[in-house]
């Protein structure tokens, strides 16, 4: 399995036949080597919630490549009027797909919509534990440390992608405190540096754990 990081919140990731997006932030996003129309034969996007630095390029994307595009109901029927292909998934709940399966986690975030000066319900924000053949991969999307975290390390999760920017999600000493609750076997940070607010040192969070692994942005690591 391979994974970059392409800076924020957003990853690609190929399988043994996917190529999965999660949060594809790309085309706006202020730390993006890469550019949407880089990203080819796309099979899966994950969105974790509505606001645009999640939600980022995925009708684009999506539009141009058929890819199958996995979020919450409301997201969903937001993202239909555009003609893409959707599967709603709810918190709480484990979905089989073609490579494995997801679990959908609770996100102890906002997630509206939006659209110019329209705000549209984006439901509840979630997180996604990825079975892609085999391997687990933890995405929590943007929020606060929440009670399920607590209980994850029996998941046997393999590599966590972790917020360190604070803000709008876990900070550096909480994902510090995440990474021991859930003992993954790597761990990745993402969602800082973007934006001032969210300026963190991921090599300040590499020095609490051997497991963690700082990619520069379009760096890609192989599991
Ligand atoms: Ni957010
Ligand atoms: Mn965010």
């Amino acid at each position: 399995m391979k994974i970059q990081y392409l800076g924020h919140s957003a990853f690609y990731i190929e399988g043994k036949k996917e190529k999965i997006l999660i949060d594809p932030f790309i085309d706006e996003n202020p730390l993006s080597k890469k550019k949407s129309e880089d990203f080819t034969g796309i099979t899966h996007i994950f969105v974790t919630h509505g606001h645009f630095d999640h939600m980022g390029d995925t009708i684009k994307i999506a539009k141009r490549t058929g890819a199958l595009i996995i979020s919450n109901q409301e997201i969903c029927e937001y993202l239909k009027t555009s003609k893409v292909k959707t599967k709603s998934v709810n918190i709480g709940e484990k979905y089989d797909l073609e490579f494995g399966g997801v679990r959908v986690l609770f996100a102890d975030h906002p997630s509206e919509i939006v659209i110019g000066e329209n705000v549209i319900n984006g439901g509840l924000a979630c997180g996604y534990i990825i079975n892609l053949n085999g391997i687990k991969i933890y995405h929590p999307g943007d929020t606060n440390i929440t009670e399920e975290m607590k209980s994850l390390d029996k998941e046997n999760i393999d590599v966590a992608l972790l917020p360190i920017g604070g803000t709008y999600t876990i900070n550096i000493e909480e994902a510090i405190k995440v990474t021991n609750y859930i003992n993954p076997k790597v761990v990745i940070p993402m969602h800082y540096n973007t934006f001032s607010i969210i300026e963190a040192d991921p090599y300040e969070f590499k020095r609490s754990s051997e497991k963690i692994i700082v990619l520069d942005v379009g760096e890609i690591y192989e599991f």
